[in-house]
């Protein structure tokens, strides 16, 4: 594969003088993003702010997204609510579900501690029993993996499971679930239950249609991979969810007709959506969206993506004292390895002084360095060449 870097890197002034590896936390944001932000603020002030003339502004900002971010999740623009970040994506459809006492959570062993509060909430109030689902100790090959999957799955279905919840891509070892299989084996279940699916790793990394169109919930955020503003994520819901699930969190922005707080919601995925939010976010998604297919397709996107996580790999397996976790190269970005004699928090401080962000995870106790299409081979010899020296 030819040597390419991101024109997208020259735009990213948080990249200038660091080395980053933490596109994983947050993704930096490229300055025509912050422009149409600004652009966007400048124009709803001297429209507005709360006049007519600023409403086919907020309007075409905010479905013009939708539509973008439809196409990239491979499902119609009805399926999409706009939330804050990941976890309300994944938490808030949940809440309005209807749950029976004694239904099963079947949870993933590598959820985000977040997702796994809310959804322990969830159980308490509604007296529902938590199943765990293993695929934390998952080190293999995409086949093996997928394999391993789907017999963890068989293992912890019964007929009281009501929920599946399981990253696409593991956040702490980066490995890639299988979603289109998993759903396909839920919907043979005879209580077909919900997939949940945390999209907080996949979303802008790799190609997520398939999988986002699969799942009941998929929930994404702008602010990493797909290095847009913080403030702004979106999710993916079935037709089933949107027919079943009552609105949870609500606001005029919820309601089908917005000067009557007649209990009659939209029926679409707006029904999730709350009140009065930040426009101006929405043209920066917009934007970072935009910049990154100007890099290429997602599959051609995800190949440099695995490039240089692949040369981390590689380089990380013949550092003394360094293993990858992962017994193959990552299928994605995240590259997450341990390190003989010092602490993982440690050695992330003393990196970051020196200018070289990665960091520590607690659960496997590992360190974490992701590589998007803007690292450089520069970077990735770098932090090999730090190491090293450990
Ligand atoms: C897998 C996963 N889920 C959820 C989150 C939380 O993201 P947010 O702050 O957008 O809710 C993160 C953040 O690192 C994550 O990696």
């Amino acid at each position: 594969m030819t040597e390419t870097t991101a024109p997208l890197r020259a735009l990213m002034p948080a990249l200038a003088g660091k080395t980053y590896f933490n596109y994983g936390g947050q993704g930096p944001l490229p300055s025509p993003s912050l422009e149409a932000i600004l652009h966007t603020w400048q124009a709803i002030q001297e429209l507005g702010p709360f006049a007519s003339a600023v409403a086919p502004l907020l309007a075409s900002t905010v479905e013009g997204l939708r539509q973008r971010l439809a196409h990239w999740l491979g499902v119609s623009p009805r399926r999409l609510s706009f939330t804050e970040n990941v976890s309300s994506g994944c938490l808030l459809p949940l809440w309005g579900l209807p749950w029976q006492p004694g239904d099963e959570l079947l949870i993933a062993d590598a959820e985000h501690p977040g997702v796994v509060a809310g959804l322990q909430e969830l159980a308490r109030r509604h007296d529902l029993r938590l199943v765990n689902l293993p695929v934390q100790g998952l080190r293999g090959g995409e086949e093996r993996t997928e394999a391993a999957v789907l017999a963890a799955l068989e293992q912890g279905l019964t007929p009281r499971t009501r929920l599946v919840v399981l990253s696409h891509l593991l956040w702490n070892t980066g490995q890639l679930m299988p979603i289109a299989a998993v759903a396909e084996r839920l919907a043979a279940h005879p209580r077909h239950p919900w997939l949940l699916v945390d999209g907080a790793q996949s979303f802008g990394s790799l190609p997520v249609a398939a999988a986002a169109s699969a799942a009941d919930v998929y929930a994404c955020t702008g602010h990493k991979w797909c290095c847009g503003p913080e403030g702004l994520g979106v999710v993916a819901l079935s037709e089933r969810v949107l027919a079943t699930a009552r609105p949870t969190l609500i606001g005029w922005r919820s309601l089908a007709d917005e000067s009557r707080g007649d209990g009659r919601f939209h029926q679409d995925g707006r029904r999730f959506e709350v009140a009065t939010s930040c426009t101006p976010l929405f043209a920066g998604l917009d934007r970072s969206l935009a910049l990154l297919e100007a890099e290429g397709s997602p599959e051609q996107r995800l190949e440099r993506i695995r490039h240089r996580s692949g040369m981390l790999w590689h380089g990380l397996g013949q550092i003394p004292g360094v293993r990858p976790l992962l017994e193959v190269p990552p299928p994605a970005g995240l590259v997450s390895f341990t390190l003989a004699g010092e602490a993982p928090e440690a050695l992330v401080r003393r990196l970051g002084e020196r200018a070289l962000w990665l960091r520590s995870l607690p659960e496997p106790s590992c360190l974490r360095a992701c590589t998007h299409i803007t690292t450089t081979a520069e970077e990735v010899e770098r932090l090999l060449s730090e190491l090293r020296q450990s």
